[in-house]
């Protein structure tokens, strides 16, 4: 049991080979699913054919080849007792010409020649090394081979008592060659195997890219397409219908706090509307001042909630040209006075809960407004992002305290500056919008020497 247990701290060299080997193949697999299984379908089907093909081949040439190089050898050495035994009245031309007309091949005699010295290997030759074993089985006498030299004919000489016979055989006759039509079938079968995987897979794997796409639009706070239902084999449908149920639960969830939100700030507001009026009936005494700025601030924040509530709630994202609506905030902090420029770059057009973000970049714009003389705002496209950036030159805000600001009703100007009116809520609210749709907004340092405020939203 205790060796069991300490086997993985003795032995680590399985385990980093293991990851290695999987980071190895995490590197140079292709990253898509759609590859990669072909990959997986492929590799094993073409290592077995090559298996198949070369063992099958081997025998099978090895096999025609051998009975082949045996009929010749044969022939020759027939041939050569022929010559050897019955030589008058079998003449050496009755001999060659028999050869030619019923064995088809060419035979000369060469009297008192010696063997040629013996060619080098051909390194790989089957036919050779048949043709060899089969010379020494059935003729017995010094020979001599060429397979090599003129392509399409085998030169064979023996070395006889008095002279030498020399054939010349067609290659064919010694070789069997036409086994390529055995590789023409097995490729073309696997194509067309291949090319079947290749329709099906397409099937499989594009309910998991429309998963894969719904789950993305869901994240940026997009409608799901209308036809999307769980679809593929069982594994995809079940992670589907998860998403399915998930997005439902989140959905309602958030329903119900909106509804239970605007329901709180709608009965709080009815209830501070009679407490003013019961304020204003008490007269106009200077210490009411204090108790009505109470109410009236309580009332900017139930309004900024009710806002808030209402607009989440039930707006579409559409497709919306991000200009345009930059151009109208800029226009409306115009008539209430603040000087805002604008830099736009091309291309701006995504896909938005409208109303939603330009509250978000109202808040950022109103705020840059209230601390600084002048605000820019400009945006940009990067590959698939958005990035609206709200500059200004006024205080900023300290690095420690960028993060704290988005937290609900914290406000800086408590330690600064008392008199600017505000509730807290409005970076909350602006991240909260950018968030739904995806993005988020981060606080920097801006050029100007005052905030810079970065919205990012996926395109
Ligand atoms: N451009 C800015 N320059 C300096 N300080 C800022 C800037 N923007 C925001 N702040 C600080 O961050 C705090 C939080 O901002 P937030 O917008 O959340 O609340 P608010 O503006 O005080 O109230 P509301 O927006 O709800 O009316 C502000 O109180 C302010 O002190
Ligand atoms: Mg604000």
């Amino acid at each position: 049991m205790t060796a069991f247990q300490n086997l993985p701290d003795h032995d680590p060299l399985p385990l980093t080979l293991r990851r290695r080997f999987s980071r190895f193949l995490e590197r140079h697999m292709p990253e898509r699913l759609y590859a990669r299984t072909l990959i997986i379908m492929i590799t094993p089907m073409v290592l077995l054919q090559s298996v198949i093909a070369f063992v099958f081949m081997e025998r099978h040439w090895d096999k025609v080849t051998k009975h082949l190089s045996r009929a010749v050898t044969r022939d020759i050495s027939m041939l050569i007792e022929l010559h050897e035994k019955y030589s008058p009245p079998m003449t050496d031309e009755i001999i060659t010409r028999m050869a030619r007309d019923k064995l088809a091949l060419t035979v000369s005699f060469l009297p008192g020649m010696q063997l040629p010295p013996p060619q080098p290997k051909p390194f790989f030759s089957l036919l050779d090394r048949r043709l060899s074993r089969e010379m020494v089985r059935n003729v017995k006498l010094p020979f001599w081979i060429d397979t090599v030299g003129r392509s399409n004919f085998v030169d064979i000489r023996v070395q006889l008592k008095d002279s030498i016979i020399r054939v010349i055989a067609r290659r064919k006759r010694a070789y069997a060659k036409n086994s390529h039509i055995f590789i023409l079938w097995m490729l073309g079968t696997s194509l067309v195997l291949l090319t079947i995987a290749v329709i099906f897979l397409r099937n499989q794997i594009r309910p998991i890219l429309q998963l894969a796409e719904a789950a993305e639009g869901f994240g940026k706070g997009r409608e799901a397409p209308a036809d999307f239902r769980p679809r593929g084999a069982l594994e995809v449908q079940r992670a589907a219908i998860a998403f399915l149920q998930m997005r439902e639960r989140i959905e309602s969830q958030i329903e119900q706090r909106t509804a239970m939100l605007a329901g709180v700030s709608h009965d709080l507001r009815t209830i501070l509307t009679r407490l003013n009026l019961q304020l204003a009936l008490l007269g106009d005494e200077p210490e009411m001042q204090d108790m009505r700025d109470d109410i009236a601030e309580m009332q900017h924040m139930l309004e900024d909630y009710l806002a808030f509530a209402r607009g989440e709630g039930d707006e579409k994202a559409a497709r919306t040209n991000i200009g345009g609506l930059l151009e109208q905030i800029r226009a409306e902090a115009a008539t209430s006075g603040q000087k805002v420029t604008l830099t736009l770059g091309s291309t701006l057009e995504t896909t938005v809960k409208r109303n939603a973000l330009k509250r978000c970049i109202a808040n950022l714009v109103n705020n840059a407004a209230r601390f600084a003389e002048n605000v820019h705002v400009s945006a940009m496209r990067h590959d698939d992002w958005l990035e609206i950036t709200v500059e200004d030159d006024g205080p900023g805000i300290p690095e420690e305290m960028r993060e704290q600001v988005f937290r609900p009703f914290f406000r800086l100007d408590v330690a600064r500056n008392q008199n600017t009116s505000g509730t807290g809520l409005g970076l909350s609210i602006a991240r909260d919008i950018a968030r739904n749709h995806g993005g988020d907004i981060t606080l920097g340092e801006s050029s100007l020497g005052g905030l810079k405020a970065s919205l990012r939203i996926p395109v």
